[in-house]
């Protein structure tokens, strides 16, 4: 593994390896054991769109290692007045031991990695979200024992998450249902490689999607970028919602869980939300541990 640009590109073995690393590093984060694998290192850190998890647990998580880490906003950096990528990407890699990157394009990530000579780490995409995933599956694990054979339910819009949830899901041996309208499916490549290589389903019945899942899961209705077609998207997604109703179906303990920010009575009712604050907020501190697993694989000497 050189780089983490996508799912797609890592195989089970790889996604366990680095869940167990992550729930090594958890243990010991918790229990006050230093590791400071990343001893000066640095990790550059851009962001074309907002954040609040991903930007602090990367950067929190190099100092755990003994590194550093650069919040490298485009606003401020020549990135955002035009400079190419290729050019940003040779320029940083002759500073940097690795680069985290949020951003709109997935080829602007794909040429990073093409065109630099250090780790790229795919901090979201309009396409994928592979971070938010890697610490999705080290959660269900953790609440549910194991991995394969549960059912997982995503609601909502056939967006970045839907796309890393369909990838990891299959690829660890989960049945992976998706409840959508028609018009905001998931990517047809991915749902067709889903379907030869899993047990997958896509439908605009969200009680068919979420009948006996063991974890349901949704994201907003309006990602970033998609802001001027925020009230369009509240007509569009009005019912694909996590509420008392659809839990009903369900299985009794099936967990919920959000990558968030939550938009409350929208995808999820603040009752369920509250109901699964558990799941949901060790799922957030679980993107440090799972990202200094990936940081660790692909930064050590
Ligand atoms: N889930 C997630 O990626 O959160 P941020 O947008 O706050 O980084
Ligand atoms: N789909 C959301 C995910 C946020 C973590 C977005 O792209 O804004």
């Amino acid at each position: 593994m050189k780089h983490l640009l996508k799912l797609m590109d890592l195989s089970p073995d790889e996604i366990n390896e680095i869940l167990n690393l992550a729930d090594q590093l958890k243990y010991e984060k918790r229990n006050g054991i230093e590791h400071h694998h990343l001893k000066g290192k640095t990790l550059g850190m851009i962001f074309t769109k907002s954040s609040t998890r991903t930007r602090v647990s990367f950067e929190v998580g190099m100092y755990d290692l003994g590194g550093s880490a650069l919040f490298l906003s485009s606003n401020d950096i020549q990135l955002g007045r035009g400079e190419p990528v290729e050019d940003t990407a040779r320029v940083l890699s002759g500073y940097l031991d690795g680069i985290m990157i949020r951003t709109y394009k997935q080829s602007d990530v794909e040429t990073l990695a093409e065109y630099g000579s250090i780790p790229i780490i795919n901090g979201l995409t309009d396409y994928c979200h592979p971070c938010q995933v890697l610490a999705d599956l080290m959660t269900i694990r953790e609440f549910k024992g194991s991995i394969k054979g549960h059912k997982l339910c995503y609601i909502g819009d056939g967006n970045n998450m839907a796309h890393s949830l369909i990838v990891g899901g299959i690829k660890m041996g989960m049945s992976v249902s998706i409840g959508c309208p028609e018009s905001h499916q998931p990517d047809s490549d991915i749902m067709e490689w889903a379907s030869k290589n899993g047990d997958f389903v896509c439908t605009s019945d969200i009680y068919e999607a979420a009948k006996d899942a063991d974890v349901l899961y949704t994201d907003v209705w309006a990602s970033m970028g998609q802001e001027s077609e925020a009230e369009r998207r509240k007509k569009i997604f009005a019912g694909y919602q996590i509420n008392d109703s659809l839990m009903a179906v369900a299985k009794p303990d099936a967990m919920v869980l959000h990558c968030l920010p939550a938009h409350r009575e929208e995808e999820i009712t603040a009752k369920v939300f509250e109901e699964h604050a558990k799941e949901i907020f060790e799922e957030a501190e679980n993107r440090l541990h799972a990202q200094k697993a990936v940081l660790v694989k692909l930064l050590k000497d």
